[in-house]
């Protein structure tokens, strides 16, 4: 089941020779090698755009960025490279430290060639296994994804299912759901799930952009079109093409503007502003709003005829109350993330975090859950996340066992505290007793003691003056 594709490598060495050494053993595996010659030029390659690696093998020492410092850069990548440590005999303690950080493997200078190619070997196909039993309890969890998205309710499954059965085609799309359920996702998912995938997706805050300016942003404008039109612009309708165009908050847009998107959408031309030629539009359009398009349209600030252009196809974003099922899945995802972005000292959220996370309503939807994440993980300082951490609990002050504090005060002269105990003791029976208007079964439950030691405490008390009741 594992598949054998052509592992990429980044062999991490300043010592030219010894670079140029396992470059060769390497290739002649028939791996993709790349090369950095510093820890730094290493950091470099993380962050730009290149191809998945599967295995990084650094150097341990090297002046400025270390190994370790690699190491860790590392393991924040989203493909989870595997990682070898070199080291030389000196220099073995800290290669021992690296595997406690989550090195794979290190190799003491001088090795045999044979020895390495096993080590990388071993180290690929680990990580193969990883990542095979990685999808595979997602699978038996029931948690799917799709790009950036994962979710397990039935809810969101068929949201999903309806993604990936029109993000091939070049229908409109309009994407309704309140702030922070993930229409922004959506909108990405349905570009990456198409053949558009390779063209761009633009993005646009219909909101953000001030009235004047939307339309040469959309459309474009020809040079000296308005004052600071010092050059031909596009828009954003031409600039994506063949790809996707996400309008944002498509509520937010004045109706003089609305009029000239429809005919847009109507015609599939543009014409910038101050232009008298047309051009071809190519792009899908997505919408979004977190707006009552209904209402809008009821009180005049939204035109009919435009919304039917952009609902051909509607994605209804249920809150993320909804759907609660999604919750420890998303709770979990986020916790990962943000715990391996600031090092990865937290082992897990309790039970009781869970549980917590699971009582809340999230006004702000996924947003709000992955920042209540996100602050939880940089707050904490133990090993693990309580529920503390958490809104819903008691108030800050409060006993979390004990809301209800008994209010007791130390008399200026002292007091006999056996007395005063057996004299609390009495109250809260008493009070037991009325609230369970004398069944001494409830009352025990409610005093959180055996039925046995309740008679107990009544008779040592003296509080059965009346014929024994019956233990109801
Ligand atoms: N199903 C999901 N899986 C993973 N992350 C999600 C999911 N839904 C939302 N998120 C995350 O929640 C945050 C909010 O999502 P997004 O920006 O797509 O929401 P939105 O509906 O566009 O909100 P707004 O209306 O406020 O613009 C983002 O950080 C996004 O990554
Ligand atoms: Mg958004």
């Amino acid at each position: 089941m594992i598949k054998e594709q052509n592992h990429r490598i980044l062999v991490v060495e300043d010592e030219e020779s010894m670079r140029a050494f396992l470059e060769i053993c390497l290739t002649r595996q028939g791996y993709e090698v790349e090369l950095a010659g510093s820890g730094t030029d290493a950091l470099d390659r993380f962050s730009s755009d290149g191809p998945e690696l599967d295995l990084i093998v650094t150097d341990l020492t090297m002046p400025g960025c270390s190994g370790i410092e690699v190491l860790r850069a590392a393991r924040r990548l989203p493909s989870k490279p595997s990682v070898i440590m070199v080291t030389a005999f000196a220099t073995t303690n800290t290669a021992v430290e690296a595997m406690k950080l989550g090195a794979y493997d290190y190799l003491v200078k001088p090795f045999k060639t044979d020895e390495f190619v096993l080590v990388v070997a071993r180290a690929l196909h680990e990580r193969a296994l990883r990542t095979e039993n990685r999808e595979l309890k997602s699978q038996l969890l029931g948690i799917q994804r799709l790009d950036r998205l994962v979710a397990k309710s039935k809810k969101m499954q068929r949201i999903f299912d309806l993604i990936r059965k029109v993000a091939p085609t070049r229908t409109n799309i309009l994407i309704s759901g309140e702030s922070g359920t993930g229409k922004e996702l959506v909108a990405r998912a349905l570009h990456t799930e198409s053949d558009r995938a390779d063209s761009p997706f633009l993005a646009v805050n219909c909101g953000a952009i001030p009235s004047q300016l939307i339309e040469s942003e959309l459309f474009g404008h020809v040079k000296g079109a308005f004052t600071g039109a010092h050059a031909d612009s596009p828009g954003l309708f031409r600039s994506s093409q063949n790809g996707t165009l996400f309008l944002d908050e498509i509520g937010e847009l004045d109706t003089s503007v609305q009029v000239k998107l429809l005919r847009v959408l109507q015609e599939r031309t543009v014409r910038p502003v101050g232009s008298s030629a047309t051009f071809e539009v190519q792009c899908r359009v997505v919408a979004a709003t977190n707006r009552d398009l209904d209402a809008d349209i009821a009180s005049g600030t939204f035109r009919r005829d435009l919304f039917f252009r952009l609902n051909v196809v509607r994605i209804e974003l249920p809150p993320l109350r909804e759907r609660p099922d999604d919750i420890p899945v998303l709770a979990t995802r986020f916790f990962r993330l943000y715990n391996e972005e600031q090092g990865g000292r937290l082992q897990r959220i309790t039970p009781q975090g869970f549980r917590r996370l699971l009582a809340y309503d999230y006004p702000g939807n996924v947003r709000e859950l992955e920042n209540l994440i996100e602050r939880a993980v940089t707050l904490c300082s133990e090993h693990e996340i309580t529920e503390e951490y958490f809104p819903g609990g008691p108030p800050p002050g409060a006993a979390p066992d004990n809301p209800q504090k008994i209010a007791l005060a130390l008399p200026r002269e002292g007091l006999d505290i056996d007395q005063e105990l057996a004299r609390v003791e009495r109250d809260l029976i008493h009070a037991a007793l009325e609230a369970s208007e004398g069944s001494r079964k409830k009352t025990a439950e409610l005093l959180g003691i055996s039925l046995r030691s309740l008679r107990y405490r009544i008779q040592k008390l003296g509080m059965e003056d009346s014929p024994r009741a019956p233990d109801r």
